[in-house]
């Protein structure tokens, strides 16, 4: 075995409901003056107001910022930041979905009244340096994962996104709340749900960071999200579906960010940055193509996931034959949730493909956590069969 480390966020919650408990898990983390970061959608739906009523009891006084969107831009940051510091806050909470959380992150490490770096500075891996200030998050998808990775994703240009790593990102609680959840349409929950399954997959297959603490939360994040992956999109206001749905998004965040994802991500981010596809679809495309090409190099792990993600199937036979049945019901159930499955679906021109490929050797990052090695015309490959 590898030597491996393994670190997560202190203090998870999970209890519905538990939202409106937030104020009085704030002031446990030490924060009397919060700026609660969120985006439009969410103001708009309300999903924000049992947590406010809180604070008001808890003598804590709230700010909002409410101006954070999907793929959230650098200005975006900065105007929050700006926020932050010009109302002294000290202590911040990320309340929606991996673009808000992201942002939270972000604004509780660059507005550290310490804090020397500008944002320019902190972008890769372990460059923030420094303190941050209280950091408590509240997912309402069930995908990213955010609330317990060390990472915040950034648009930094048209078709361009930066990320910062560093275990300063890790919040000081975070607070799963399935009510929450329960109004997320079938599209997202479908493609979210996908981007959660493909980050316990690809832990599970991770080549340098793959260690027994990822795997066991990757196989536990499987079986929750198999589990209730169809229920969540077809029943949405099934309260049992959500919460595993939330558990297991948290779980399988957990397990990559300790073991990282790889070529599925690789080839994902690049459909998003081009084609401003959402990151759960544009997984979701890719998934069994990438699955294919791996299975020289990862037929035992898959054969080993089969049957957490389809438990009432008899499995039997060789490794490789596991792994093909199991590619073959993933591109079944993707399309029993209703999600598109190839990418001439998604108005790309077969042209792109190759601008494509050149964009995901880019990222070598994650193509170094694939099991097996990646090539610009495998990548190719990888796309025309999606497409
Ligand atoms: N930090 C990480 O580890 C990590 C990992 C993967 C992706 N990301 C980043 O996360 C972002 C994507 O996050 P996301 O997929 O959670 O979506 P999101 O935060 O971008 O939200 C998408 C939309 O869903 C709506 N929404 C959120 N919760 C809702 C609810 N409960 N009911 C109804 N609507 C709701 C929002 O209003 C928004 O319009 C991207 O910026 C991506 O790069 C971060
Ligand atoms: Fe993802």
């Amino acid at each position: 075995m590898n030597g491996f480390g393994f670190t997560t966020c202190p203090n998870i919650v999970c209890e519905r409901g538990g939202a409106r408990e937030l104020a009085g898990l704030c002031r446990e983390t030490g924060m009397r003056r919060v700026m609660l970061v969120t985006d439009p959608g969410i103001v708009r739906l309300g999903l924000h107001k049992p947590a406010l009523a809180g604070f008001e009891a808890a003598d804590t006084a709230l700010t909002l910022f409410d101006r954070v969107e999907a793929d959230p831009a650098e200005s975006t940051i900065l105007a929050a930041v700006k926020r932050a510091r010009e109302e002294n806050v000290d202590g911040v909470v990320g309340f929606g979905g991996g673009s808000s959380m992201d942002v939270a992150k972000l604004v509780a490490l660059l507005a550290h009244p310490d804090t020397k770096q500008a944002i320019g500075d902190v972008y890769g891996v372990g460059n923030a340096k420094g303190r941050r200030l209280p950091l408590v998050l509240v997912p309402t998808t069930a995908g990213t994962g955010s609330e317990v990775t060390p990472i915040a994703i950034v648009t930094t240009g048209e078709t361009t996104k930066m990320g910062v790593v560093s275990p300063l990102l890790l919040p000081d609680a975070a607070l799963l709340d399935a009510e929450l959840t329960l109004g997320l349409p079938p599209a997202v929950t479908a493609a979210t749900g996908v981007d959660a399954m493909v980050h316990a997959i690809e832990a599970y297959t991770s080549r340098i960071r793959k260690n027994p603490i990822s795997d066991g939360l990757a196989r536990e994040a499987l079986g929750h999200l198999s589990r209730s992956i169809h229920t969540a999109v077809h029943e949405g206001d099934n309260l049992e579906a959500r919460e595993h749905m939330l558990l297991g998004a948290m779980l399988a965040g957990q397990a990559f960010a300790n073991a990282p994802v790889a070529a599925v991500h690789a080839l994902a981010y690049p459909l998003g940055g081009q084609f401003h596809i959402p990151h759960g679809l544009s997984n979701s495309l890719v998934l069994p193509h990438v699955m294919r090409f791996n299975i020289s190099h990862a037929a035992a792990p898959y054969a080993e996931l089969a049957p957490l993600v389809f438990p009432d199937t008899h499995w039997s036979g060789s490794d490789q034959s596991i792994a093909n049945d199991l590619i073959d019901r993933i591109e079944g159930l993707i399309e029993s949730l209703e999600l598109p499955d190839r990418l001439e679906r998604m108005d790309i021109a077969p042209e792109a493909l190759t601008g494509l490929a050149e964009d995901a050797m880019g990222q070598q990052r994650l193509l170094v956590n694939n099991p097996r090695e990646v090539s610009y015309d495998d990548a190719l490959a990888i796309y025309r069969a999606a497409y």
